[in-house]
């Protein structure tokens, strides 16, 4: 095979910041994806419909003006959100979804939810709307181990809260362990996973391969190979409660090569193709289009993107540094490799 045309795909799960950054990030996205749904976890947060708004407005100031790229807003859920704001913006699609990060578990999340327990009233709210929550599904007890967080996260918390509330529209994001992969295929069509090309390439030997690899390091953390492989294989199983969202995450290359790295792997510049890569090897393109543009439209309850893009089989290399202005720079995943797709 040397082309596939698809649906145009979307992204379920994107990082793009603000400012200087986000405008340098946002062109990657907006030339491949029709939509994405943008990460709340500024520094301050999108907590409010307001906030969400004018966020939305400084995307779309951003934005190149020849595309149709549609960002879809997310809410941050701290301790304090009000359940009317959160359903008042859903209503008026000032918001599509809602972000749980549990407090101090990744980049920006200090003012996220300390327990459960104490924003039952929005997600109640919420499943009474259908207004999916979107999960960073780690626990953050520092005696639990970091490579065990997401699994332990399924057992305590998020169990517990979908047989609570088992019309909760739910989306664990970022999947990482084959703990996860059971969850969801075990679960009715209210639940549903992202997953990110990092996390199908790369297990937790790569990050330490001939030295410590800064570049590789996101959370949740890679896993042991045998995760890998259960998150590869629910990725191009083609099962329609898995699909795209990249977690593209950027961070100047100074903020991860550091005595405390940030973590968050920047992948827009090659997400599409690093995917379709994967897809090839296991054979599996043929499911391609339900993860990439078909099975995330049917879970939001979106229509399909209208037109399609098509990527030919074509090497190129990744550049091993974006430049974005005199003082920051990013180092892109498959920075320096060869890439065998490309987006035409
Ligand atoms: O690696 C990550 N980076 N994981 C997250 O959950 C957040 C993200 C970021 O914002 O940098
Ligand atoms: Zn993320």
């Amino acid at each position: 095979m040397d082309s596939i045309t698809i649906k145009r795909p979307d992204d379920w799960h994107l990082h793009i910041r603000d400012g200087k950054m986000m405008e340098a990030v946002l062109p990657y996205t907006a030339s491949v994806f029709g939509r994405a749904i943008i990460m709340p976890n500024l520094t301050p947060p999108v907590i409010t419909a307001q906030d969400a708004v004018e966020y939305h407005e400084r995307i779309m100031a951003a934005l190149p003006k020849d595309t149709q790229f549609k960002p879809l807003m997310t809410a941050y859920l701290t301790d304090n959100t009000d359940p009317d704001d959160i359903a008042k913006g859903f209503q008026e699609n000032a918001f599509v979804a809602v972000k749980l990060y549990p407090a101090h578990a990744t980049t920006n999340s200090a003012h996220g939810v300390s327990d459960i327990t104490k924003v039952d009233a929005v997600v109640k709210r919420m499943s009474e709307i259908g207004m999916p929550l979107l999960i960073h599904g780690e626990v953050t007890r520092s005696e639990v181990d970091i490579y065990d967080r997401e699994a332990v996260f399924i057992q305590e918390t998020l169990m517990p809260l979908k047989e609570k509330y088992p019309d909760l529209k739910v989306v664990l994001e970022h999947i990482t362990t084959s703990e996860a992969v059971d969850f969801v295929k075990a679960a009715d069509d209210t639940v549903a996973a992202t997953i990110t090309p990092q996390h199908i390439i790369i297990n937790r030997s790569d990050m330490f391969r001939g030295g410590i690899r800064p570049h590789l390091y996101c959370l949740p953390i890679a896993k042991r190979e045998k995760h890998r492989l259960a998150v590869r294989e629910a990725a191009v199983s083609g099962h329609k409660s898995f699909f795209l969202g990249t977690d593209s995450a950027p961070h100047p290359i100074g903020a991860k090569e550091s005595s405390c790295g940030c973590a968050g792997i920047f992948n827009v510049p090659a997400a599409i193709e690093t995917y379709l890569e994967v897809f090839e090897e296991e054979r599996k393109i043929e499911n391609f289009e339900a993860f990439a543009s078909l099975n995330g439209p049917a879970f939001y309850e979106m229509p399909v993107n209208e037109d399609s893009i098509t990527i030919v089989k074509q090497d190129w290399n990744m550049e091993n540094e974006i430049v974005i202005d005199e003082t920051t720079s990013l180092h892109p995943f498959k920075g320096g490799k060869t890439v065998t797709w490309k987006v035409q």
